[in-house]
This record gives structure tokens, sequence and C-alpha cells, in this order.
């Protein structure tokens, strides 16, 4: 028993002994140092080590921006999180470049959209201060040419940015008139030219296929428009709405005479919510015509406007200046005022529920 007993405890000691030794040897163990592999070449790594910043790098993942920025002495202590997440580009001066975006506080994820879009354009960004130019990522009809507009009329104006930017792209923040696009005349006839007092027709410029409205031999409309006219009118008649043109095609002299008879009437400002100046009206495209309900008065009745309003795209037309846009349209709504975009085009825009010049700047505008 006493025998069995110190074999146990003897048998004990060596397995506490040798545990002892084992954690010993564990716990104990020298520690090896820490050995980082360089990533860098030897140019980078040189500097790296003058500025006794080797293995605060070398934890990193490697950047080839940074490695070009520490061989050219260009390393900023401060931006070292930033370089790293800096896409390298070949292209000169490009280490300049990020660190004057970053002095003038651009981040990397900024840095790496202006390098990816605007490349060729940076110069505008370094000569500018900071601006939040992710803003406009998703914005399609964005056109850099027009930056400083789009801040400007931001400042003035409550909109949103991508109202901003299909407003001034419209012209909106200028005054109309002020600065506008002259077409030519084979520009002209494409059926699907926006015409507004940002876009003008040339002076002569008369539509070579008018033909006759059968409502009257004197009202024409291009043959493509007044065919889709007729059918618009019999569609009407089936649903017992009855419209009647007044006024289609006019040449730029008639488009003279009315609105210089308006201006003296009303005064410039006022005609100018009503008339579109010679040169700028739908009018003289061939592609307009105005209707009324009854000869009596110069307008639809409410419900034939809302036929028409719901309807006249199936036959390729769109009311032209709709109720609640004249900020956009610059005139005031005209119930009577119909223009011709075919069925295709006339459905897209009606379902979009913008007007022709936001539609047209959205969807047709090259930028
Ligand atoms: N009333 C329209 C705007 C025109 O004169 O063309
Ligand atoms: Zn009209």
């Amino acid at each position: 028993m006493n025998k069995s007993f110190k074999i146990i405890v003897i048998t004990l000691c060596i397995l506490i002994l040798c545990i002892s030794i084992i954690l010993g040897i564990i716990l104990f163990k020298p520690k090896e140092k820490e050995v980082i592999p360089n990533k860098y070449n030897a140019n980078a790594t040189k500097v790296m080590d003058e500025l006794n910043i080797k293995d605060k790098i070398n934890k990193l993942d490697y950047s080839k921006t940074l490695e070009v920025i520490l061989e050219n002495n260009l390393y900023q202590d401060k931006y070292l999180d930033k370089y790293i997440k800096i896409d390298y580009i070949e292209f000169p001066n490009f280490i300049n470049y990020v660190n004057d975006l970053l002095n003038k506080n651009y981040n990397s994820e900024e840095i790496n959209y202006l390098f990816k879009y605007y490349l060729d354009n940076i110069n505008i960004f370094l000569n500018m201060d900071y601006i939040d130019i992710l803003q406009f990522k998703d914005i399609t009809n964005f056109d850099l040419n027009k930056l400083d507009r789009y801040l400007n009329y931001q400042k003035a104006n409550n909109y949103d940015m991508k109202t901003v930017v299909t407003y001034v792209n419209i012209g909106l923040d200028l005054e109309g008139y002020s600065k506008y696009v002259e077409y030519t005349e084979e520009e002209a006839k494409n059926l699907s030219i926006l015409v507004n007092k940002y876009h003008k027709l040339p002076d002569d410029y008369e539509p070579d296929d008018l033909v006759s409205l059968s409502y009257n031999v004197n009202y024409k409309l291009r043959k493509e428009a007044a065919d889709a006219f007729e059918k618009l009118t019999s569609a009407g008649i089936l649903d017992n709405i009855y419209f009647y043109p007044f006024s289609p095609y006019r040449s730029f002299s008639t488009q003279n005479t009315l609105y210089n008879m308006y201006k003296n009437r009303d005064g410039e400002a006022k005609a100018d919510t009503y008339s579109a100046r010679p040169g700028f009206s739908e009018h003289q495209l061939g592609l307009a015509v105005d209707v009324r309900s009854s000869t009596l008065n110069d307008n639809l009745t409410p419900e034939d406007y809302e036929w028409m309003l719901n309807n006249s795209y199936k036959y390729g037309f769109i009311v032209r200046y709709p109720k609640g846009k004249q900020h956009i349209t610059q005139f005031m709504e005209e119930p009577w005022h119909i223009r011709y975009l075919g069925v295709d085009l006339a459905t897209k825009v009606h379902d979009s529920g913008l007007t022709y010049d936001e539609y047209y700047d959205l969807y047709l505008e090259t930028h």
C-alpha cells in the first residue's frame, strides 16, 4: 500500500514536471523578430528607410501609387491611408495631381473617379475649389463644360442636382433668346427637332412637304403630320370629341407679323410668355397646330383638353406647353398647341411625364 502510494506520488511528480517543462517551452519560447517581406522596389525602399516608415508601410497592401510617390520623394505621411487606395495610372504628372487633389480635400474614391472619367480634363478640378463630384455620378446628361453653370444655378435655386443639370442643359439659367443654337436647313427637317427659346430655325426655312388639311385648304402641315392629324380628329369624333385646327404651319414672316402685333399690344415681356419670336416657333416647322373646340374661342374645353392629354400621343402628337411647366417650356399653358413627333416618340414623351425640352435633353441630345 505504502509502496504503491509512493509510485503514484512519483509518477504524479514526473507528470507535473513534464507539463511544466512543456508549458515553459511554449510560454517562454523567445519571440522571433517579425519579418515583413518588403514589396517595394529599391528606390522606394531607400526612401522608406530614410523616413523610417518601412515597417509601417510593409504592413499595408502593396500600392503602386505609393511606390511611385516614394520614389519621387513626394510622400506626405498624412496621406498614407489615401495613397494606398488610389489606383495607379500611367499619366504624366499623375502623382503630382494626386497630391494636389488630396490637398484640395478630395478622398481616394473621388480621385479614382476623376482619373477614370475626367483624365483629360483633370486641370479643371485642379483650378477650382473642391466640389462633391460624386453627386454627378448617376446623372447621365451631366456635361463637364457646364460645371460652373450647374454650381451657380444650384446656389440660386432649390433644385436637386439632377434637375439642375437638365435645366441648365436646356439653357434655363440664361435668359431666353440670349444664347441659342441655330439649326441648319437639314437639321430643321428632322421630325424630332426641338424648337424653343434656345433653338432657332433658319429664317428662310420652309418645309418642302407641306400639304393642306381637309378642314381648310389654306391650313397646312407637313405630310406625315397632316395625315396623323386627320387620324387624331377621326379618333376624337369616335369618342365624341370635336376640335378644329385654327393655326397650323406659319412661315417665319407670318410669325414675325404675329409676334410684333402682340408685342405692340401687350409689351415684349408679356408677348414672350405666349408668342414665340420669329424663328423660334414650332409652327414654322409645319409640325405644330393650334386646335379649338369651337370657332368662338381659341381654346379647347376642359373635356376636350383632357382627351387630348390622354390620347393625342397615340397619333403622334404631344401637348407641348402643359400646365405648371412654364418655368421649363418658357411659355404659359397652351392647351390648344399640339406638336407632332411621330407615334413612337410622342408615346415615350407622354409616358415620361416630361416636357419635350426635358425629354430631349435627357434622351435625344448627345452630351
Ligand atoms: N404660341 C407658341 C409658343 C408659338 O408662338 O409658337
Ligand atoms: Zn401654337
